[in-house]
């Protein structure tokens, strides 16, 4: 039903070549009877239809959604946002704690506050070697290639299944290759991730069909790699490109490649990200800022950011985001939560946080001014995912 009704719009967009600079395009303009009041918001700014998303932990945040009271968070959520990726919802642990298990409640959960709000649903993630159940790290143990792939398969046909023709992208396959500081460099986490270790005797093969399983449980998911330290050109992002490459050779119908976007103030900022955006573009893929956030080494827990600080990470988003608005390919925009006090960095990066673009009491800060602006500024155009 929602599908249906954006393809009209875009149709009716591309067809008066009209598009108003307030309401973006189908993905960002309000459904049929709802109404925001604020216009000038992430969501009605962005230009084409750029989704601009943002991660929220149902579990936590949407349990208890009522439409007539929303929680500041879900308020800001619906209002500012077109996209939502569940932070933990849908990942192994969360939706399949037993072999013969499914729990949908809390991924349903953010699903209906989506439809609720108008907004799309990114789907994370399929094939990863964190945050999976107790069962599969004990049971790979002694796995061959045929048990993990029986596993794998069983559990992206149930969960894409279930959630066909709700989810625009699905991160596939996440975080599968070592960085270039791991033992043995940059290559495939034959290791630490279950799945491949069990096939790791060819787990491009492994890859491959965790991409066809989840496009015939839902041939229009856009399907994506994804991983982090991935935003410029650089020895990861190369190997990702020669993955795509061969994989695509092969027939795989991998359609995505996501950037995460945690970026640390304790290091430089890639400036490539744009360039490496259009080599994979350029493969016919979509690309997209999955993840963002921006981290803020701090003195301690009661001292803030200084204002050089506050002021690069508002560059730093914008950065991100410029690139993906330059790329007519970039179909999604995520941040990683908000505000600070969801945030997963601190307990992550102890010594560093204030990484969202949302004070505690919900109050924009400079990155999002930053980004709203440079939303406002940027092009109206043509969807470049369904246009
Ligand atoms: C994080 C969540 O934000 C936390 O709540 C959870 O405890 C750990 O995972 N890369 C990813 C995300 O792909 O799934 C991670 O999310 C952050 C890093």
């Amino acid at each position: 039903m929602r599908r249906s009704l954006r393809s009209l719009l875009v149709a009716t967009a591309a067809a008066s070549l009209v598009v108003p600079l307030w309401a973006g395009t189908a993905a960002n303009a309000e459904p049929p009877g709802f109404s925001h009041a604020d216009k000038d918001t992430l969501r009605n700014q962005a230009p084409r239809d750029l989704a601009i998303g943002s991660a929220v932990w149902a579990q936590r945040d949407l349990l208890s959604y009522d439409p007539a009271a929303p929680t500041e968070l879900q308020r800001v959520l619906g209002a500012q946002f077109s996209s939502v990726t569940p932070e933990n919802d849908m990942k192994w642990d969360a939706i399949h704690p037993a072999p013969d298990v499914y729990d949908f409640a809390s991924a349903d959960a953010l699903v209906a506050f989506a439809e609720a709000n108008g907004q799309e649903v990114r789907g994370h993630t399929l094939l990863w070697h964190s945050q999976n159940p107790a069962w599969v790290t004990a049971a790979s143990s002694t796995w061959t290639c045929d048990d993990a792939r029986a596993v794998l398969e069983d559990h992206i046909r149930t969960v894409v299944g279930h959630f066909k023709g709700e989810i625009y992208e699905w991160d596939v396959a996440n975080e599968i290759f070592q960085d270039n500081w791991d033992a043995g460099g940059v290559r495939l986490r034959t290791e630490a991730n279950p799945f491949l270790r069990a096939c790791a005797d060819d787990p491009v093969a492994l890859i491959g069909d965790a991409f066809r399983w989840a496009h015939e449980a839902d041939p229009d998911a856009v399907l994506f790699l994804n991983d982090y330290n991935a935003e410029g050109i650089n020895e990861k992002t190369d190997a990702y490109y020669d993955l795509a490459q061969r994989l695509l050779a092969d027939g795989v119908p991998l359609s995505g490649f996501g950037a995460q976007g945690h970026l640390s103030l304790l290091y430089g900022f890639d400036t490539s990200i744009q360039a490496n955006f259009e080599r994979f573009a350029a493969l016919g893929l979509k690309v997209a800022v999955t993840e963002a956030d921006v981290r803020i080494p701090l003195l301690d827990g009661e001292t803030g950011p200084t204002p050089a600080q506050v002021a690069e990470q508002a560059a730093r988003y914008d950065a991100m985001l410029e690139a993906c608005l330059n790329v007519p390919a970039c179909s999604s925009f995520t941040v990683w939560g908000f505000p600070d006090a969801n945030s997963w960095v601190p307990a992550v990066f102890p010594g560093e946080g204030w990484a969202t673009i949302f004070e505690d009491d919900f109050s924009p800060k400079p990155a999002f001014d930053v980004m709203l602006a440079s939303l406002r500024d940027a092009t109206p155009g043509i969807s470049p995912r369904r246009g």
